[in-house]
């Protein structure tokens, strides 16, 4: 508990960076005063033809000014670099997103010497945040809903790689992902992650309060009465 005072507080002059992970201009421009950026991956980019998906990112770097993830589909590290190059060419913002493995880790090293930024995804445990980090990964992304479908504790990962990183000085970002729910957001936070990325299902959720609804119904109620 104390460990997690003292993280907190030497992270106290960085708020949260609140990402959605999301690819729908419509979804994007309706949030953009709550979000610092956009994270997107293979999956939620395959719902638009492949021709289309620079344009895309074009049009929802004109939407959100901070980091935009875009994910490489290519898995050998030299298709990896190549990609990642092509993607950082689109927007200024732009973040290339690698996995992490043995390649994608490499290909984070070669992409952060040329001084692209980069985001190592499919983090599932500490070690490859340690080796992420020693690649100089802008970002790297635990996934807790995928490992708490697993049987393990998605929250406590991110908690683990915030305190190594302040241990081993590590500048990279902790980026919670893979949120499924409040919860997961509320953790997140409490344990300092730099940054989180969620859903607009769960971003819709974070403003949405059942009290707050009926509270609303009965001041216009008694607006009514005295009308
Ligand atoms: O973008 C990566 C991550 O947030 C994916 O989440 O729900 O597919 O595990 P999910």
């Amino acid at each position: 508990m104390i460990w997690r005072i003292v993280v907190a507080l030497s992270l106290w002059n960085e708020a949260m960076e609140l990402f959605l992970d999301a690819a729908e201009l419509d979804e994007i421009t309706r949030y953009k005063d709550f979000i610092d950026g956009v994270t997107t991956n293979p999956s939620i980019m395959s719902k638009y033809k492949l021709s289309e998906h620079d344009s895309l990112i074009k049009e929802i770097c004109k939407v959100v000014a901070g980091p935009v993830s875009v994910e490489v589909i290519s898995q050998k590290y030299d298709d990896m670099v190549r990609e990642g190059q092509k993607i950082s060419k689109i927007c200024a913002n732009v973040c290339v997103k690698l996995p992490c493995t043995l390649d994608g880790l490499r290909a984070c090293r070669a992409l952060s010497i040329k001084g692209i930024p980069t985001n190592l995804t499919l983090c599932f445990s500490s070690a490859q945040a340690l080796l992420a980090a020693k690649c100089g990964a802008t970002y790297v992304s635990p996934f807790i809903g995928r490992l708490d479908d697993n049987g393990y504790d998605g929250t406590l990962l991110v908690e683990e790689i915030v305190e190594i990183f302040y241990a081993q000085g590590y500048e990279t970002k902790v980026l919670a992902a893979s949120v499924r729910n409040l919860q997961h957001v509320i953790q997140s936070a409490l344990v300092g992650a730099s940054a989180i990325t969620m859903p607009p299902m769960i971003l819709k959720q974070c403003f949405q309060h059942h009290l707050t609804t009926l509270g609303l119904e009965r001041f216009a109620e008694d607006v009514q009465k005295n009308k």
